[in-house]
């Protein structure tokens, strides 16, 4: 039984992955870092993603075992895309697919393509990241793993705002952080719904409270706290965990074989959680995709 403290080496200690193939986004930091560094050593190729190939390059290069960088800056569709076709072109069936890369509490709205940052980052590149890569999991046929946030929790009012995903009629930067979470984890429920009759699982994640870069936009009390002398120690050892616990929820839900077959759920500290009620919402979910899908029209 893993729990909070359970760290990504140990979830993974009994899990051989030579010959598995795995996607990360946000390789280049964080969680993301952590994931890719214990997943290869686990024997797994990872085709590890970041918003440039040389920030890809040059994180894959720490690596001891077998990577390909790719550039993915989720915020621009075209990247996604020609991302997505430099993968499916090299005829590699894809074992797991882990949307790691995030964005969180950007302070003052930023629209783009019509949409608030942190939706279009968060949710709607990965959304067609995923979707373009459907192909090569159903060929395993494989896992996705979406990382959401307990952050889901605190989102708008209906969960997802459709009147006003530009954030134009109002923007809270945690409220905005929460939506695009929730829509992570709406968007994982929704590819399980379509894909489990094919054997493809996709499960969300919440991978803990974790001082990595993501929390350079937080204020308040956390935010002063992480920035004190010893609050890295604080963050890492009483209020939140280590950035190798913290990628442990991912790791664990990507390759555990008790897993093989769960889909559709949401997990933190290496065990199932209960979601919001918007988190087990399908008519909110099957929204979003049908948004999203409208959306990406000239991209699919
Ligand atoms: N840390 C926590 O406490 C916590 C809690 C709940 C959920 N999460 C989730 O965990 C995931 C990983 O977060 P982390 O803590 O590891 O954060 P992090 O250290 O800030 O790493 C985030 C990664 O995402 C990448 N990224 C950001 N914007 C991107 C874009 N537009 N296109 C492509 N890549 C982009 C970053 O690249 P750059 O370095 O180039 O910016 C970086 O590689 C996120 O989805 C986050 O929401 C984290």
């Amino acid at each position: 039984m893993f729990t909070k403290r359970s760290t990504a080496e140990q979830v993974t200690s009994d899990v051989d992955l030579t010959g598995k193939t795995i996607v990360i986004t946000g390789v280049n930091a964080g969680l993301g870092y952590e994931t890719m560094r214990v997943l290869t050593g686990r024997g797994a190729h990872v085709i590890g993603l970041a918003r440039t190939l040389d920030k890809a390059t040059e994180a894959c290069k720490q690596m001891e075992g077998t990577t390909t960088p790719v550039a993915c800056e989720l915020s621009d569709l075209d990247s996604v895309k020609r991302c997505a076709e430099s993968i499916v072109a090299k005829d590699i069936p894809i074992d797991v697919l882990i949307c790691n890369a995030g964005i969180m509490a950007l302070p003052k709205l930023i629209q783009k393509d019509g949409l608030e940052m942190q939706f279009l980052t968060n949710h709607m590149g990965h959304f067609l990241l995923v979707y373009l890569l459907q192909e090569k999991v159903i060929q395993v046929p494989g896992r996705i793993v979406m990382l959401s946030s307990s952050g889901h929790q605190l989102t708008v009012k209906g969960g997802i705002n459709f009147d006003n995903l530009d954030g134009s009629q109002g923007y809270s930067r945690f409220r905005f952080y929460g939506q695009s979470k929730l829509a992570n984890l709406l968007t994982a429920k929704a590819f399980d719904d379509r894909l489990k009759d094919v054997g493809v699982r996709a499960n969300a994640v919440h991978p803990g409270v974790i001082n990595t870069k993501l929390t350079r936009n937080l204020g308040g009390v956390l935010g002063a706290m992480v920035k004190l002398p010893f609050g890295g120690i604080l963050m890492d050892k009483v209020f939140g965990k280590s950035i190798p616990q913290g990628a442990s929820t991912q790791c664990y839900v990507a390759t555990n074989p008790n897993l093989q077959g769960v889909g559709g759920k949401y997990f933190a500290d290496n065990n199932e959680k209960k979601t919001s009620t918007y988190g087990s919402n399908k008519d909110l979910a099957d929204k979003l995709w049908n948004y999203s899908v409208k959306y990406l029209t000239p991209y699919l």
